[in-house]
């Protein structure tokens, strides 16, 4: 079978409906499709890319690292684990990391934490812990992860899941405090909605989470998997509200866009809950996912990828707000991670925003999310407001 949609769509499973557009290389911000035509990616693999494509410092970590020895067990010692952790647990302020894969492993680990520090340390009854996560959540595609969504089609076919999750609306405090009682251990909740539609939570919110989370002895997870390290302007997305999380959640551009590691971070007395036995992961910090997460997280610092997304992102937020269409609802972000609201389905504007160079998608139907890597320069911010602009401009008429 030489067409490569077709030698693809045969053998994959049935699981997703991709555009019919292959790329075969990226460097920076851009991609390039396989008859050669450049892209300014606006998606970066869901915030995987933050780092730009095919960073050659963090390329090189990885190159080195593939050289010298890739798997350890955790039945041993490696000789970066360590350095990794001490740079991942002083960044976040935390005394303990736990690193695992993809981000909804990350997410099981938090739930796994939550339900036994219930017990152990709230004094939970065995089997009543409960979690409280948020509307419009998306936390991933494991049992748990879906257990605390509120998209029942997530959900279709798939129970049971598990028992004494609940949802409240993004900002809703009144049915939060509702539904706090003694056997509530967490909540869970992302700083900005990335899949939900770039939502950012109504002003004090999460303030407000957090002081019931105090008053309540409850934890308070920080999902950062989407929307952490660099991705909104800040560190963690969580240090807008200024609130510090119990436990944070790190996924997607900790492997610096080519190798899948995720973290949960707390303190000891949150993580100590944790003993030989009860938690782990064959990959779970290994050699090669330490060494290109460390060089990840030096890139990150070094070449102040931080305040780029916070001066390019405001940039690029103010020239949107400035597009003249009547199919424009709302225009949201922080750093470089904004959405556009229409009132239509967004998916043809899109397309359009693609032949035209830009590679944009939409998430909800009607929400185009803007994601670029932190590493795109102005000239091509200045292409993407350009184009999103005449797309969405010229539509109107
Ligand atoms: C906020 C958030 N949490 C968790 C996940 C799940 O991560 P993964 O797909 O790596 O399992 C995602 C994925 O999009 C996410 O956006």
């Amino acid at each position: 079978m030489n067409d490569l949609f077709e030698l693809t769509d045969r053998y994959s499973s049935n699981n997703y409906s991709p555009l019919k557009l292959a790329l075969t290389k990226g460097l920076g911000a851009k991609v390039w499709d396989v008859d050669g035509n450049s892209y300014i990616d606006c998606v970066s693999g869901f915030s995987v890319v933050n780092h730009g494509h095919c960073h050659p410092k963090i390329i090189k970590a990885f190159q080195e690292q593939s050289e010298k020895i890739t798997m350890v067990s955790r039945a041993l010692y490696s000789d970066n684990l360590g350095q990794w952790e001490e740079k991942i647990c002083n960044l976040a302020n935390k005394d303990k990391v736990l690193p695992m894969n993809t981000g909804t492993e990350a997410i099981e680990t938090a739930i796994k934490i939550a339900r036994k520090w219930g017990t152990d340390v709230k004094g939970i009854e065995e089997g009543k812990p409960e979690i409280i996560a948020m509307n419009g959540n998306f936390h991933g595609r494991t049992l748990g992860a879906l257990s605390l969504s509120s998209q029942e089609s997530y959900k279709k076919g798939f129970t049971p899941l598990l028992d004494n999750m609940h949802t409240v609306d993004y900002g809703d405090v009144t049915t939060l405090k509702s539904l706090i009682n003694e056997n509530t251990a967490a909540i869970i909740l992302e700083p900005i909605q990335g899949e939900g539609g770039v939502n950012i939570p109504p002003e004090y919110f999460i303030q407000e989470v957090r002081n019931l989370c105090d008053q309540h002895n409850v934890l308070l997870i920080a999902d950062e998997i989407q929307v952490g390290l660099g991705r909104t302007g800040k560190l963690f997305a969580i240090e807008w509200e200024g609130v510090e999380p119990d436990i944070y959640l790190l996924g997607k551009s900790l492997g610096g866009g080519l190798y899948p590691i995720s973290a949960v971070l707390a303190n000891e007395d949150v993580m100590n809950v944790l003993t030989p036995g009860t938690h782990g992961s064959t990959f779970g910090g290994n050699p090669l996912a330490c060494a290109v997460s460390s060089a990840a997280l030096d890139v990150l610092i070094d070449e102040n990828l931080i305040e780029r997304s916070a001066e390019l992102g405001q940039k690029l937020l103010n020239q949107l707000q400035l597009i003249d269409s009547d199919l424009i609802v709302d225009v949201r972000g922080r750093g470089l991670f904004i959405g556009i609201e229409l009132n239509k389905p967004a998916q043809t504007y899109c397309l359009e925003m693609i032949k035209q160079g830009v590679l944009c998608k939409e998430t909800q139907g009607n929400i185009i999310r803007i994601s670029p890597p932190l590493v795109i320069d102005e000239e091509e911010i200045a292409t993407v407001a350009k184009v999103i602009t005449e797309v969405l401009e010229q539509a109107n008429h």
